[in-house]
């Protein structure tokens, strides 16, 4: 029987619990899933490249089909390059709708023979996005059960250098 490998692209800036939520879901109807990052040089993100990817493929070991990559450039070719038969996006609120559904036209009219297959993350993330757990985390809120204790930790590193000091003397003193 033919695998259908999918692609799930996106920022990650950073992983949350919707984004897991939606690997999880994917990983159970795809033969095969990849987490691909965009490298977008025009965005000042707040995770470089490499601390997302380095994140994601922590947060996806258990997945046995679940693999991180990253990608420049157009997501069709991308999609292409890796023999991807479909693409998956989340979809929360009908806010997202008008978006998704102009970049799954574009993306068919770029290549036609690629599906887009959206799917709902758990209800309890239908309102949670990167960009407002970055604001949320650098303005001193809580982020705790909208993204996982590793992302949580990460932040507070990226945030307050202080707590990265803090953690490099403890496992010091602890050698
Ligand atoms: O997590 P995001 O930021 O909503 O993801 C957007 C992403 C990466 C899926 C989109 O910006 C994208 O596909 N960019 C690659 C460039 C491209 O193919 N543009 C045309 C899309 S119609």
């Amino acid at each position: 029987m033919k695998k259908i490998v999918a692609i799930y692209p996106g920022s990650f800036d950073p992983p949350t619990n919707g984004h897991l939520d939606l690997i999880a879901r994917g990983s159970e109807i795809f033969d095969e899933l990849i987490v691909a990052i965009l490298r977008n040089p025009e965005k000042s993100p707040l995770f470089s490249v490499g601390e997302r990817r380095n994140m994601l493929e922590q947060l996806t070991t258990d997945y046995k089909n679940v693999s991180v990559d990253t990608f420049d450039g157009l997501t069709v070719d991308y999609a292409a390059k890796v023999n991807a038969g479909a693409v998956l996006r989340g979809i929360r609120a009908l806010s997202d709708y008008e978006y998704e559904l102009q970049m799954a036209l574009m993306n068919r009219k770029l290549r036609p023979q690629l599906e887009t297959v959206f799917m709902m993350p758990a209800e309890q993330y239908s309102y949670l996005s990167s960009r407002l757990v970055r604001e949320v985390a650098r303005l001193g809120g809580a982020v705790d059960g909208l993204v996982p204790e590793m992302v949580e930790q990460r932040l507070r590193e990226k945030l307050d250098p202080a707590v990265k000091l803090q953690h490099a003397r403890k496992s010091k003193a602890g050698k």
